[in-house]
């Protein structure tokens, strides 16, 4: 059993998928564990993707994911962290295989409607940016 971190993010927000997206976790054996909408400041925004900040796309990516409320999730499962990447598809829409989040409901590689970790460490870490223990019980 692993636990992973997806974010919707605020396109598809706007879109009114948040549901289909979660069918898709549910009905691919990925359990919701603790689940909150919200509104990213810059910093918490900033903070979060601290990874990427020398990358030239850094600033676009922070007024986007603050340009609306995102749904941040955490989710279990049997490899939790693949799993949700394989339903993620490829960071380009453009690139993801059909029937994929991405390919089904997103339109670039800015607006690319979930962000799921990329690896258990990266996950426990993501996991303890959004969520209190008592929250993840
Ligand atoms: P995400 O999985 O949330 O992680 C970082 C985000 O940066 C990524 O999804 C994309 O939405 C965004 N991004 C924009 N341009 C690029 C790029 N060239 N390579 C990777 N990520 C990018």
């Amino acid at each position: 059993m692993e636990r992973t971190l997806s974010i919707i993010k605020p396109d598809a927000v706007k879109k009114n998928v948040i549901g289909k997206i979660i069918d898709r976790f549910e009905n691919n054996g990925l359990r919701v564990v603790s689940i909150k909408k919200i509104l990213l400041s810059e910093v918490i925004a900033g903070n979060f993707y601290a990874i990427h900040k020398e990358r030239p796309f850094f600033n676009d990516l922070v007024r986007f994911m603050t340009s609306g409320s995102v749904v941040v999730i955490v989710l279990e499962g049997e490899n939790a962290v693949k799993k949700n990447r394989e339903l993620m598809g490829d960071t380009d829409p453009k690139k993801a295989i059909k029937g994929t989040i991405r390919a089904d409901f997103a339109e670039s590689i800015d607006a690319n409607a979930v962000h799921g970790s990329d690896s258990l460490e990266n996950a426990k870490n993501e996991i303890a940016f959004f969520f209190s223990q008592a929250e993840i019980q």
